[in-house]
């Protein structure tokens, strides 16, 4: 068993940070498909042959379940890469996030990139589980850009993400999704842009609390765990993002999709 997971670029890596938090000897490969990402802004069509050639090169490399680190893929390739693998697993995000709301969040907002808003994915799992709750869902294309440049705490960024969370902030809403992979390294400045109670659900949290629960044996630790990072673009900069989020030295891998 291998888990393979991929995102449009660097965004994923929230995911393996979390999975490194509670297993750092759990084996994966992960792929960032830097050299075209981002995905958020793309067409339906262009997001799921990327997603469906990302799939095909974690296989390459010897992975049997495939974790689908972004949301915007999550979204709109999900079936498409069902259809096209149907031997394989595939875990998607945004179910598990859903599943991490509460019965007792009547207001919801959803923050994503364009493509993910524009699915309506959120919003339909949201209103199966809760039909009674209001979902409120802001794209928020400018965010990615500003994690990758590691404008955590500028001013700047501060007023950008208030910018973007006012209507939100408006409904009063109880919960908030972070609907991106890039999203939890705004965290702080997403809270300090809303009331204090709202509660805030990130998927990288909620996709691995779901595969402990239900493939505990796929990240289980190892002697000698394999722990390959490959870029589709590999630069010095997503070496440095790399190791900084993951606060270890990251030697990146070129990747060559199929
Ligand atoms: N990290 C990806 C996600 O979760 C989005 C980044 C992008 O736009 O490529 O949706």
């Amino acid at each position: 068993m291998l888990l393979g997971l991929f995102d449009s670029g660097i965004g994923g890596l929230t995911v393996v940070r979390e999975l490194l938090k509670r297993h750092p000897r759990a084996s994966f490969v992960y792929l960032g498909d830097t050299a075209r990402a981002p995905y958020g802004n793309k067409t339906e069509e262009t997001i799921r042959q990327y997603a469906i050639e990302d799939a095909a090169f974690l296989l390459g490399q010897g992975a049997t379940h495939i974790a689908v680190a972004c949301n915007t893929a999550s979204a709109v390739a999900l079936d498409a890469l069902r259809q096209t693998f149907p031997r394989v697993t595939f875990l998607d995000v945004i179910s598990p996030t859903v599943e991490a709301v509460q019965n007792k969040d009547k207001k919801i907002g959803v923050i994503g990139t364009r493509a993910t808003i524009r699915s309506g994915t959120y919003e339909k799992e949201l209103k199966e589980k809760l039909p009674d709750a209001d979902i409120y869902s802001v794209a928020c294309p400018l965010f990615v850009p500003i994690v990758e440049e590691n404008w955590i705490t500028q001013p700047e960024t501060k007023k950008i993400v208030r910018r973007y969370l006012s209507p939100l902030k408006q409904q009063q809403i109880d919960a908030l999704i972070l609907g991106c992979t890039h999203y939890p390294l705004l965290q702080d400045v997403i809270r300090m842009s809303l009331q204090k109670r709202v509660r805030i659900i990130d998927s990288p949290s909620a996709m691995l609390d779901k595969i402990g629960r239900e493939i505990p044996e796929l990240i289980t630790p190892s002697d000698e765990p394999r722990q390959d990072y490959f870029f589709t673009d590999l630069s010095l900069h997503t070496e440095r993002i790399a190791s900084r989020w993951l606060k270890r030295n990251i030697e990146g891998l070129l990747a060559t999709l199929p």
